[in-house]
């Protein structure tokens, strides 16, 4: 695709974990570094889009070129994604968003109980990439990704359709070498009547590969 066509695209892409609080000091999180997410806003910038990076809290630098917006929590994430989702070409759903927040977040630290076990009452977060496809104006083209430990195709086919995606980046977190917090990955990239497999590569040149799969998707269907 030529350099040109990208000058003009808008390009959202989420990155890193969220933080459910559970009091002032305690958090439910994940092992997401943010390396996936960073690594394609940088290979959409070299490109040419104008690229947009909504970070959960990661300890890697922004890419040149990008403009990044902090958030902590699920839902922050989400209301950042909405205002940006409606003025965007492509959204790319890379964090690894908490499914639960706790339900009451405690003003002051928790005291341990005595012996007692303690109970944390978990409500679900908004589905941040079903509902930028779920917009009925201006959605833009949405691609998700499926961080599964089993039945890595089949679930993401599912997760492909029961949330509306147009593609979605299936990878096998149940191993240390690629995934979650290590420098390499590897994706089969699901859509419609498609897929492609991206063998395990250094995160930086694996998003080079799947920003361009995205971009022939993008402009077949616009
Ligand atoms: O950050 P790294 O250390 O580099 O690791 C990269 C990664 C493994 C985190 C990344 O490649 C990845 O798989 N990201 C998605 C992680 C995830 O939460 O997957 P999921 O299968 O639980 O979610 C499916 C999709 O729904 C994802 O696009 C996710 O962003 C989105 N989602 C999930 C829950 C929610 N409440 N809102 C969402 O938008």
């Amino acid at each position: 695709l030529a350099e040109q066509k990208l000058n003009n695209i808008k390009i959202t892409i989420t990155a890193g974990p969220t933080r459910e609080a559970i009091d002032p000091v305690r958090y439910i999180s994940n092992h997401s570094s943010g390396k996936m997410g960073f690594a394609l806003a940088k290979a959409a910038a070299a490109l040419g889009a104008e690229v947009t990076l909504i970070s959960g809290p990661v300890q890697l630098a922004t890419p040149a070129g990008v403009k990044r917006l902090d958030v902590t929590s699920a839902q922050q994430m989400y209301e950042a994604a909405m205002a940006q989702a409606v003025n965007s070409d492509i959204f790319i759903g890379c964090a690894a968003v908490a499914d639960y927040r706790v339900a009451e977040v405690a003003n002051e630290k928790m005291k341990k109980q005595g012996d007692s076990a303690l109970e944390l009452k978990l409500v679900q977060n908004p589905d941040i990439i079903a509902s930028v496809a779920a917009l009925s104006h201006n959605r833009p083209f949405t691609v998700g990704f499926a961080a599964e430990t089993q039945h890595v195709l089949q679930y993401a086919k599912d997760k492909l359709a029961r949330k509306k995606l147009d593609m979605i980046c299936a990878n096998d977190v149940s191993k240390s070498d690629i995934g979650f917090n290590s420098d390499h990955n590897a994706v089969t990239l699901l859509w419609q009547d498609g897929e492609q497999a991206l063998a395990a590569q250094p995160k930086e040149q694996l998003a080079n590969a799947i920003v361009q799969q995205i971009l022939a998707r993008f402009s077949s269907e616009n």
